[in-house]
């Protein structure tokens, strides 16, 4: 996600500034979307308690190595690592590191690969061994979030209405959405126009066209919204310490609606993860 730049949006600002994309550039994003899934599903075999974030962050490196793409992530605007690793009140951009997981964890993992030029990113939640039945709720509310921001990303549609329809079902659950990163235009670039903010009114921000492509990907509370950053200037956290998850999707609008770039090749959209519970 990026941050939040208050946007000069109305009803009436036109489009000119967002990329719409052909068939190439949905077949470009279609196989980056697909990579960073794969290698989501394969994260999901490898979360246990006593795993750190780090030996996932090789993972990513070298599973991008053997099919020829680069984590977008490496090198971001002085980022180092190869993707995000976010756990418990941590909302985003947690850098990963040598700390173990330990049981009762709930963690992000969001990864963007660079492939022919085309940028897949997609983040998903795991629980880590047996968690806690709170955490568990926040973890379907927040998939929830996206899935319906998704329902209403389709053509004549605008951005706030799934801003609007991800806010209200997300209070409605007791939950803060948090304001302070949004979801982004990608395709050539990482982060692009349009800003997708995950709270606004219906029939705000702009126009869904076919051809745009971004991602969704919403950022749920089981407290407050309000997050600070830490000293790091990445690891953002939330400012009640209340648990924080997110998951998020590269997608693009088609004539009917939309098309998911990063689903799971294995089915693993959100846990539980069955394949990994013994
Ligand atoms: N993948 C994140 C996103 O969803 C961005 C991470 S930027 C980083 O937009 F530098 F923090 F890695
Ligand atoms: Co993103
Ligand atoms: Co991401």
């Amino acid at each position: 996600m990026v941050n939040y730049i208050p946007a000069p949006t109305g009803p009436m600002r036109n489009t000119g500034d967002i990329h719409l994309y052909g068939e190439d550039g949905f077949a470009g994003m279609r196989a980056a979307g697909q990579l960073a899934a794969t290698a989501l599903d394969k994260v999901a075999e490898m979360i246990r308690p006593g795993v750190t974030t780090l030996e996932i962050d090789r993972f990513v490196r070298a599973f991008g190595d053997e099919n020829n793409a680069l984590p977008a992530t490496l090198n971001y605007r002085g980022y180092s690592k190869s993707c995000c690793t976010s756990i418990n009140h941590v909302v985003c951009h947690g850098i990963p590191n040598e700390k173990p997981l330990k049981e009762g964890d709930i963690i992000n993992v969001d990864i963007t690969y660079v492939l022919d030029g085309w940028h897949g990113d997609s983040s998903r939640m795991y629980p880590v061994g047996k968690i806690k039945r709170a955490a568990e709720r926040l973890i379907d509310v927040t998939y929830q979030s996206l899935m319906i921001g998704i329902d209403m990303a389709k053509p004549g549609n605008t951005t706030g209405d799934i801003g609007a329809a991800i806010q209200e079902y997300a209070e409605k659950e007791r939950c803060g959405v948090v304001r302070d990163f949004c979801g982004h235009g990608l395709g050539r670039l990482f982060h692009d126009a349009p800003n997708i903010l995950h709270y606004g009114r219906r029939g705000e921000g702009v126009e869904l066209k076919p051809g745009m492509i971004f991602t969704i990907e919403p950022m749920i509370n089981l407290g407050k919204p309000q997050v600070k950053v830490l000293s790091d200037g990445w690891t953002a956290v939330t400012r009640d310490r209340s648990l924080s998850a997110q998951f998020e999707h590269s997608i693009g609008i088609t004539e009917e609606g939309c098309e998911i770039f990063t689903t799971s090749p294995a089915g693993l959209h959100k846990p539980p993860y069955s394949l990994t519970q013994e």
